[in-house]
Order: C-alpha cells, then sequence, then structure tokens
C-alpha cells in the first residue's frame, strides 16, 4: 500500500483525492497544489531508490558548473540536487535554493546546515515568480517543477531575465511514457516546454541524456 502511494505521488506529487478540481479539469493546464510537510515529502523525493533513475549527478554534469558561478534550483524542494549543485560552484560559488513551500525552504536550511552545504540560499519565492535580480544567474535547474508553475510565458521571460550572458536553463521533466510523475494529463512534451521557453527569446532544444523516464530541454 505504501510503496502505491509513493509510486502515486513520487515527484509527480498528484493526490487527486485531495485536489478534487484537478479531476474535474482534466486538461493540459499547470498542476498546482501544496507541498507542506517537508519532512514527509524528504521520505519521497530523497529516497535512495529515485537515484536509480533521476541520476543527479548526470544532470547536474550536463548543466557543466564552473567554480565561482551562481545556479539556481527553482522548485528545489528538499534540496535533493543540493549537494551536487554545492560542489559544481563551490566555496566561491552561490546556490540559490526558490519554493513556493515555507516548510521547504525551512527544510533546506536545516539541511545545508547538516550538510555543511554554505553556499547554498534559500528563498520562499511567489508562485508567479522567481525574484531574480536582472543578469543575476548563470544557469538555472528545473527539475520536475516546470508543469507546476501557471503562466509559463510569462515565467520564462522572468526567467530570461534573470539570465547572464551565456547562461542557461535546464528544465528536466518526465516522458508522456515514464512510470514515474504526474498524471499524463498534467505532463507536458519536451516540445511544448521547447515552445514556452522560446517565447522568452531562448533558443531551445531537448539535449541527449542518460535519464530512462525525463527529458532535457536547455534554453539559452
Ligand atoms: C515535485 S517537487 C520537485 C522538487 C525538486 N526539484 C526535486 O527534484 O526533488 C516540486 C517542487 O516545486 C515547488 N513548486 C511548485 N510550484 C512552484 C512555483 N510556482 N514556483 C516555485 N516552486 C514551486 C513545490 O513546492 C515543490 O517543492
Amino acid at each position: 500500500m505504501r510503496r502505491l502511494l509513493v509510486t502515486l505521488v513520487l515527484l509527480g506529487c498528484a493526490k487527486p483525492a485531495e485536489h478534487p478540481h484537478h479531476a474535474h479539469h482534466p486538461h493540459h493546464g499547470p498542476l498546482v497544489h501544496r507541498f507542506e510537510k517537508a519532512d514527509e515529502w524528504a521520505k519521497v523525493f530523497d529516497d535512495p531508490a529515485r537515484d536509480a533513475w533521476q541520476k543527479p549527478a548526470h544532470v547536474v554534469a550536463l548543466m557543466k558548473l564552473e567554480p565561482g558561478s551562481t545556479v539556481v534550483d527553482l522548485g528545489a524542494g528538499t534540496g535533493y540536487f543540493l549537494p551536487f549543485l554545492s560542489q559544481g560552484v563551490g566555496s566561491t560559488g552561490k546556490v540559490l535554493a526558490l519554493d513556493v513551500e515555507p516548510d521547504m525552504v525551512r527544510y533546506i536550511r536545516e539541511r545545508a546546515v547538516r550538510e555543511k552545504l554554505a553556499n547554498v540560499e534559500a528563498r520562499v519565492i511567489k508562485g508567479d515568480d522567481p525574484e531574480l535580480a536582472a543578469a543575476s544567474v548563470d544557469r538555472v535547474l528545473i527539475v520536475d517543477t516546470w508543469h507546476h508553475i501557471p503562466e509559463r510565458r510569462a515565467y520564462a521571460a522572468k526567467l530570461a531575465r534573470a539570465l547572464r550572458p551565456h547562461g542557461m536553463i535546464f528544465v528536466v521533466d518526465f516522458t508522456m511514457e515514464a512510470a514515474h510523475g504526474p498524471p499524463k494529463h498534467h505532463r507536458l512534451a519536451p516540445a511544448q516546454v521547447i515552445e514556452e521557453l522560446a517565447s522568452a527569446g531562448l533558443a531551445a532544444k531537448t539535449v541527449p541524456s542518460e535519464l530512462p523516464e525525463q527529458y532535457v530541454v536547455v534554453g539559452q
């Protein structure tokens, strides 16, 4: 039973019974719901079994981080990617862990202390705005989160403004065929993500990866 629940919620994070409005609107809209109780979500997001298909070291290697650079983890959740991002930018770099959920940000702050991730700064942001200064970041990582964001074209424009020259946005999300992930009507085809990033003036494309369940779209 627990395995079934985990499969249902794992990273797609749909709990249909708790979100009846989704059942009434089974369209391709964003999957907007709360992620409270970070300690509970940590059992799912930081399940060691996730590593086999999420391959965090591989994802972060694709980003080609440089020491001293600034990287954003948008929708950072419990901070699953933070150890890898923190190491990638080094002690002179900065990792901005952004999330709409105050309890996720509380959890990340405690995790950063616990795991000695001194270059990680966690911030609560608004659902429709990453609240980043113009030309302030080198990389943005968005894992299993883009499908939760409303008004994605407007959001992409805000992210594009925050990029430094040569900055890049990496969107990692579930394929239609993936065993994990949100209900299929909430999944986004990579072509749609590419179109949304392109609407903000970014050159976007899928890049090859070793991820068995997800695609990686890069906007530059
Ligand atoms: C499925 S979790 C993924 C967490 C993390 N990226 C990972 O891979 O483990 C989605 C996260 O995005 C956050 N989120 C949802 N909507 C958001 C929004 N509009 N802006 C920022 N974060 C958002 C949620 O609170 C949640 O922590």
